[in-house]
């Protein structure tokens, strides 16, 4: 895709973090562009923050309160803007929450249920509620879907969310070989894999919804760790916005994998040639010293 303004582009999450960073690159660069997120508050200020970059661009936005684990709420949204805006240029599924601690046999059903709900259930909803009019459109766009380094990666600790995005890796995959055999060549496609990001993704813990707060009940000596946790993201995390630099690159390139620390291919890779080779999984370099402690001192 190269030519970006007066473009419509739809970002879930957008209310913060990479979303937020996607949605004020995009409308620095002329395009139209809807925020979707849960949080209505953040939404609000998402809006004002947009203000310079809109301005910038001459572009418009709409925000919009939306679940996207909930399909009929993606379907409606799909009509609204529609409606508002004839369709969409520019797709990110970005909308996330982070997993739980501890092992997998003592995880809460309504932890997994959360997790795929959200990670892997609201990229297919994104999907399945705009790409069908993407393609019949037949306008330049992309699709952007965000799965992370531990979709790529496997190791100890949330293992609810890496399993999410390792599926989210596998659909998008999936997806650009089927738009291929579709012949929608004017549509391209990226999975994003950030590494540390400045963001507030440890605490995402807020969004959780009441039906599913079972899991919410974790001891407060995890929850001072993951305020912990969430200071070191925003401290050494790379900023969305050159997140947002390296999506809006791939998309003018046509680059699938978007890897924004590469230094975990090499993790991936060592892990690949273990399958190869016919050898046991190994541990991340970095957790090689977790197996005596965990899951205490992980978080
Ligand atoms: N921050 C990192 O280090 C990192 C690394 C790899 C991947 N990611 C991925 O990047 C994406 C964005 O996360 P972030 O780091 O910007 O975190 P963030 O918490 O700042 O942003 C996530 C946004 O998603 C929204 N959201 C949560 N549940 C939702 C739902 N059900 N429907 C709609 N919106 C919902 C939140 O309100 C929030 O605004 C996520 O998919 C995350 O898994 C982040």
């Amino acid at each position: 895709m190269k030519a970006f303004k007066d473009a419509v582009a739809l970002v879930t999450g957008a209310a913060s973090g990479i979303g937020l960073g996607l949605a004020e690159r995009f409308a620095a660069e002329g395009m139209h562009v809807v925020l979707v997120d849960i949080e209505q508050a953040a939404l609000d200020a998402a809006e004002q923050q947009l203000g310079d970059a809109l301005a910038l661009g001459g572009g418009k936005a709409m925000t919009a309160v939306a679940d996207v684990s909930d399909w009929a709420a993606m379907e409606a949204l799909a009509e609204t803007v529609k409606a508002r805006f004839g369709g969409v240029d520019v797709l990110c599924n970005n909308a996330g929450v982070p997993g739980g601690r501890g092992p997998i046999w003592q995880k809460p059903v309504a932890q997994w249920q959360w997790v795929f709900g959200v990670n892997l259930m609201g990229v297919i909803h994104g999907i399945k509620a705009f790409v069908p009019d993407m393609i019949e459109r037949g306008r330049p766009g992309h699709i952007v879907n965000t799965s992370s380094v531990y979709g790529l990666t496997t190791g100890l600790d949330t293992s609810d969310y890496g399993v999410s995005k390792h599926a989210v890796r596998r659909l998008t995959e999936g997806l650009y070989f089927e738009l291929r055999a579709a012949r929608a060549e004017h549509l391209g496609v990226s999975l994003l894999c950030p590494g540390l990001t400045a963001t507030r993704i440890i605490s995402g813990d807020r969004n959780r919804p009441d039906d599913l707060s079972e899991a919410a009940s974790i001891d407060p000596d995890v929850q001072a760790r993951i305020r912990a946790e969430e200071s070191m993201y925003l401290q050494r995390g790379m900023s969305p916005s050159e997140t947002a630099d390296y999506v809006v690159r791939a998309m003018q390139e046509r680059q699938f994998y978007v890897v924004t620390h590469p230094d975990h291919l090499k993790t991936m890779a060592a892990q690949v040639d273990d399958l190869v080779q016919g050898r046991s999984p190994r541990l991340p370099d970095h957790q090689l010293n977790w197996l005596d402690h965990w899951p205490l001192n992980t978080a």
